[in-house]
């Protein structure tokens, strides 16, 4: 029997790209977005694709309910959701703070409380993959909501490590620096803009989804079952290290 990974947000740039990646590894894979459009879209035919919004608790059941039901019972979690809403603290409207915490950290707790709760059901195994951001970190300018959001998304990873642990089910997030996603085709617009951003990391660059979905891929493999509760950056070494300015 093929082992069978779940990736929500996957109708997005990091979804896509930890989708190949999980396929050419020989995982079956089930494929959420809130648009099922989307997902033909990227997917045509291939693998179990379901509409729902996993930033609600009825949406992210629905999604372990029905791959129960087609007994696909998910062994592993690439929650790929998230959006990207920068601006001052004093300047950022409720709404636009609401929704990069909705998007960010309400979608991720009740997505990993689905998936355990499928899991610890089924008395199954697992591990999860949750993505955090370099801005978790390390303070950046105009960061200060996906920040809040994703220190809370890095704080629900190890306490939800920690109470899994004796389950075997495992948890880790990866934090990024800026990709090439279709979030961040505003902010990399110009070549002024993108020359600007690969200058702030100590590695120069912009990330690729394709090299964090090789380590997300890594974490839940068969090479990784001892990691859990940690957060592994992947980001130019942005959020560790200062090298001699000249
Ligand atoms: N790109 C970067 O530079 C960067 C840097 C640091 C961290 N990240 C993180 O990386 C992850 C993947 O982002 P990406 O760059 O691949 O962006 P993306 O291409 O925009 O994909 C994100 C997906 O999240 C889903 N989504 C957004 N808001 C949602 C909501 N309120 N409820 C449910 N689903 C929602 C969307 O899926 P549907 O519309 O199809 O439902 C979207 O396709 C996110 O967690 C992001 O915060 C990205």
């Amino acid at each position: 029997m093929s082992k069978v990974a779940l990736i929500t947000g996957a109708a997005g740039g990091l979804g896509r790209a930890v989708a190949e990646r999980l396929h050419e590894e020989g995982w079956s894979l089930i494929v959420t977005s809130r648009s099922v459009s989307r997902l033909r879209e990227a997917y045509g035919q291939a693998h179990l694709q379901l509409e729902a919004d996993c930033s609600t608790v009825a949406g992210a059941r629905y999604i372990l309910e029905v791959a129960t039901a087609e007994t696909l019972l998910p062994t592993a979690l690439a929650h790929c959701v998230g959006n990207i809403r920068l601006g001052a603290l004093h300047r950022m409207k409720e709404e636009d703070f609401m929704s990069c915490l909705n998007a960010n950290l309400v979608g991720a707790f009740h997505t990993l409380a689905a998936f355990v709760g499928a899991l610890r059901e089924a008395n199954s195994p697992g591990s999860a993959v949750l993505v955090s951001s370099a801005a978790a970190r390390i303070g950046t300018p105009n960061h200060e909501a996906v920040a809040a959001a994703k220190a809370g998304v890095e704080g629900l990873v190890r306490a939800a490590a920690a109470t899994y642990a004796a389950a075997g089910i495992r948890v880790n997030a990866v934090a990024p620096g800026i990709m090439e996603t279709p979030a961040t085709t505003g902010v990399l617009a110009t070549a002024a803009a993108r020359e600007i951003a690969a200058r702030q990391y100590p590695l120069p660059g912009i990330g690729s989804a394709s090299e964090l979905a090789g380590l997300m891929t890594w974490l839940l493999s068969e090479q990784a079952t001892r990691v859990t509760g940690q957060v592994w950056s992947l980001d130019g070494g942005f959020s560790t290290i200062r090298p001699l300015v000249r």
